[in-house]
């Protein structure tokens, strides 16, 4: 049973969204319309994401906190966005609500098979400026993990980077969505990184070959050696359905096995993997039992529909783990 090693808080800087979400046969092609159903508003941002999914995966006990930095627009999505974090007890008081902003919205159609596609607009996301960062060290400097994605400025998140390296903080960054001019060299030198297969290989300028239908894949192992060579300390490269590849600058590697589960909607399963590995870090796991960690957290977060309301809780999770390790 791991020790908490740091009872600083889990700090995550990133983006909220409201969701808004249909269910569609399959995902339209350009110059198609097709009917939908089942139109829903839900809580979602990669950033919110991640900071519910760490806080329902730390140990009811734990007493750490999960802090939220980042921007919602003065209106009634602003208002739901924030209480989704009050709900599950995450800390909100470094969101900040911007002045004649809409917040952040993304359009998601999810298929049949669960597959998403999603359009952000980022709004208030967009606001979140280095001043916001440096507003926020008092508790950045204390906490035990920063963890960010990209659907804020990139600038920001480079000073974010910047200052948890002067402060000595672990740092994970979840490179999503991958922005057309790749990441920045310091962007790359974090402590961990966690794409997916198809978000490496657009860091790397590969040609996309990953299709999750026709299961193409380029050798993970590569590309996670590619990657780690650009920099991080150390990767986790998130494979969905084949599980997950780490490796790090020890020469440690592994394939974590995928967990079988029924797929309803993939939204925000990554989401709840990064957060699992940033609970993780914090709780003092090694890198492997992180990685298994969350992986499991990842595939239980595709068995409900929605981002928010699908993160699974610690207990879940751990049933996972003690029926099917990986
Ligand atoms: O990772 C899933 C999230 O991506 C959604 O909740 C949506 O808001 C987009 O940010």
């Amino acid at each position: 049973m791991p020790t908490e090693r740091h009872s600083g808080p889990i700090v995550v800087i990133g983006s909220l969204n409201m969701d808004l979400v249909c269910r569609t046969e399959q995902i339209p092609q350009p110059g198609q319309t097709i009917l939908g159903s089942d139109f829903v508003t839900i809580p979602g941002g990669k950033g919110a994401n991640q900071a519910v999914a760490a806080a329902k995966l730390l140990e009811a006990a734990s007493r750490t906190q999960v802090v939220m930095v980042g921007r919602v627009g003065d209106d009634d999505f602003g208002q739901r966005l924030l209480n989704g974090l009050k709900l599950h007890k995450v800390r909100s008081d470094r969101v900040i609500i911007t002045e004649g902003v809409a917040s952040g919205v993304a359009m998601i159609l999810v298929d049949k098979m669960g597959e998403n596609s999603i359009v952000v607009a980022p709004g208030a996301n967009a606001h979140l400026v280095p001043a916001d960062i440096d507003a926020a060290e008092s508790v950045i400097r204390t906490a035990s993990v920063v963890v960010l994605q990209l659907e804020i400025p990139l600038a920001t998140v480079q000073h974010a980077i910047a200052m948890c390296q002067r402060l000595g903080i672990h740092t994970i960054l979840d490179p999503a969505p991958v922005p057309p001019t790749g990441l920045t060299r310091a962007m790359f030198g974090v402590d961990l990184l966690t794409p997916n297969q198809g978000e490496a290989e657009r860091l790397l300028d590969l040609e996309p070959t990953h299709t999750v239908r026709l299961r193409k894949i380029v050798d993970p192992k590569q590309i996670a050696m590619d990657l780690l060579a650009r920099g991080p300390k150390a990767v986790v490269l998130k494979l969905g359905n084949r599980g997950a590849m780490l490796l790090d600058r020890a020469g440690e590697i592994e394939h974590i096995k995928p967990h079988k589960v029924a797929a309803v909607d993939t939204t925000a399963s990554g989401d709840a993997f990064t957060a699992a590995l940033a609970v993780a870090h914090a709780e003092g796991r090694s890198l492997i039992e992180s990685a298994r960690f969350a992986n499991a957290a990842g595939a239980l977060c595709c068995t409900g529909f929605g981002a928010q309301p699908s993160l699974p809780g610690r207990e879940a999770v751990e049933k996972l783990l003690a029926e099917t390790p990986g």
